[in-house]
């Protein structure tokens, strides 16, 4: 497979298709690794249609990492009511503190660093390091196992097929674009290569696709009986 035609195709499909939401930099805008590790944050096991309120209060109240670390625990818990999953609340304060006080005021640029940091996994990590720095990170999310899975056409069932993925995933990393090419894939997971129904006609890959090839776009990832 030519990765960097896949790359090229995925991205020129971003240009002309990227979502417009709240905590995306706008072409030739800077992005701020703050707004960046906000959102990812908030997203996670919460939808786009329900962070952005969040996110706009958020960074309206608090609009930069000093200012959220300095704000008292009990009214950061407050603005996230509703959000749900309270630690994630509590990690954040922990780490606007962490970087504030100790990495004066600005978030690290590498996965190493990042993961160091309270509340930041694999996948947070490698999302602020693509989105925030533009360095090149492999970002495995839900999503993005859902595109590898048919592209490549994985057959194994998930979760043991998670390595696998992102293996795979890996070796479609670009080195240009890698903060766009993460995002772009996140945007083609959630409007294009959906768990149902996924819209191969509109996909940029449906040409490389093994899956579609195949017919079995829809059935894949194949997951184990619960
Ligand atoms: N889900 C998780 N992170 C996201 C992002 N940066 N953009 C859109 N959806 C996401």
């Amino acid at each position: 497979r030519d990765s960097r035609k896949a790359a090229a195709q995925l991205l020129s499909w971003y240009d002309r298709h990227r979502r417009d939401l709240p905590w995306r930099a706008k072409p030739g805008e800077t992005a701020d690794p703050y707004r960046v590790w906000l959102s990812e944050i908030m997203l996670q096991q919460t939808t786009v249609p329900a962070v952005a309120p969040y996110f706009r209060s958020f960074t309206e109240r608090w609009p930069t990492v000093a200012d959220l670390a300095a704000a008292p625990l009990d009214d950061l818990l407050v603005a996230w009511a509703g959000l749900g999953y309270y630690a994630r609340a509590r990690n954040l304060h922990k780490c606007a503190r962490v970087v504030a006080d100790g990495h004066g005021g600005r978030f690290p640029e590498t996965e190493a660093e990042l993961l160091a940091l309270p509340g930041v996994g694999a996948y947070t990590a490698a999302a602020i390091s693509a989105i925030a720095f533009d360095r090149k990170a492999t970002v495995v999310d839900g999503n993005v196992e859902r595109v590898i899975a048919r592209i490549f056409a994985v057959e194994e069932p998930l979760p043991a097929a998670k390595t696998t993925l992102r293996r795979l995933a890996a070796t479609l990393t670009p080195d240009g674009r890698p903060g766009d090419y993460a995002q772009a894939m996140m945007d083609l997971g959630a409007t294009v290569c959906t768990p149902r129904k996924p819209r191969c006609m509109l996909c940029p890959w449906a040409d490389l696709c093994d899956a579609r090839a195949a017919g079995i776009a829809e059935e894949l990832p194949r997951k184990v009986a619960k």
